[in-house]
């Protein structure tokens, strides 16, 4: 079952959103070459108390963060670790912000120092497919149009898009009905209807679009090692167009 949410409820939503959106502008100047993702995480943990909300991915079926980072070539879901970040490295930092029982989900990807040209180019066409899937988020169109808009513009920059891990809806649960795929033919799928939230939050990759889960149950990679990109807002669609709620 969908659950249609009032303006109300949304715009509790968007204030999750902001403090999300907040703390991605924060990270964004803390990413480079010699700091940690565990001391990103600890950053987050910290700063999202200080705003009076709290990580809603900790503990959520038993992960222990507060945020997945995601370095090269794993696709989402990694630890953040001790691990350095070095120049020329991807990250993606994924978390839900918890603020008064409403949450807001945002994953973006970081360019760590100079990248290779391949490398931005997937982090410029991830953020554009994104953006594309957005777009197609309105009244009256099908899910399908949405996922397709996705796949079309990464397939036609010759990236490929990740099956396994598809947006959501979302709410007052983490994952809510309905399914979201990055992929798929246009005008299938339920329709859209305004009060409906939910994430689009594409994963693409420079080489196959399979993915494998390391011995940690968690932490997804390309099966050929390839690079991985993300970016993910959570939106409410409205008569008057879609609302990013976790805009930066
Ligand atoms: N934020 C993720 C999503 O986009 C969920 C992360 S899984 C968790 O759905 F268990 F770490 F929370
Ligand atoms: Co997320």
């Amino acid at each position: 079952m969908i659950i249609i949410k009032t303006k109300d409820e949304i715009e509790q939503m968007r204030k999750a959103g902001e403090i999300l959106a907040a703390c991605h502008r924060e990270i964004k100047t803390m990413i480079k070459p010699g700091i940690t993702t565990i001391e990103i995480d600890q950053f987050v943990e910290k700063f999202l108390k200080q705003h009076g909300a709290t990580p809603e991915q900790k503990g959520y079926k038993g992960y222990a963060f507060a945020t997945c980072a995601s370095i090269n070539d794993v696709i989402c879901h990694g630890f953040p670790s001790a691990a350095v970040l070095k120049e020329g490295d991807i990250v993606t930092i994924d978390m839900v912000v918890n603020l008064n029982g409403w949450l807001a989900d945002s994953a973006w990807s970081y360019a760590v120092g100079q990248v290779s040209e391949q490398a931005q180019r997937l982090l410029t066409v991830t953020e554009e497919a994104m953006y594309k899937g957005i777009e197609q988020a309105v009244v009256g169109n099908r899910m399908g149009d949405v996922s397709n808009a996705i796949q079309k513009h990464a397939e036609a920059q010759g990236f490929s898009v990740v099956r396994e891990f598809i947006g959501h809806g979302i709410g007052q649960d983490m994952h809510e009905e309905p399914q979201v795929p990055h992929y798929g033919p246009p005008g299938r799928g339920i329709r859209l209807k305004a009060g409906m939230v939910m994430t689009i939050e594409p994963m693409l990759n420079t080489g196959a679009w399979q993915s494998k889960i390391d011995s940690d149950g968690w932490t997804a990679r390309t099966i050929d090692g390839g690079l991985s990109a993300q970016y993910e807002h959570t939106i409410a669609i409205t008569e008057d167009g879609p609302i990013v709620l976790t805009r930066q």
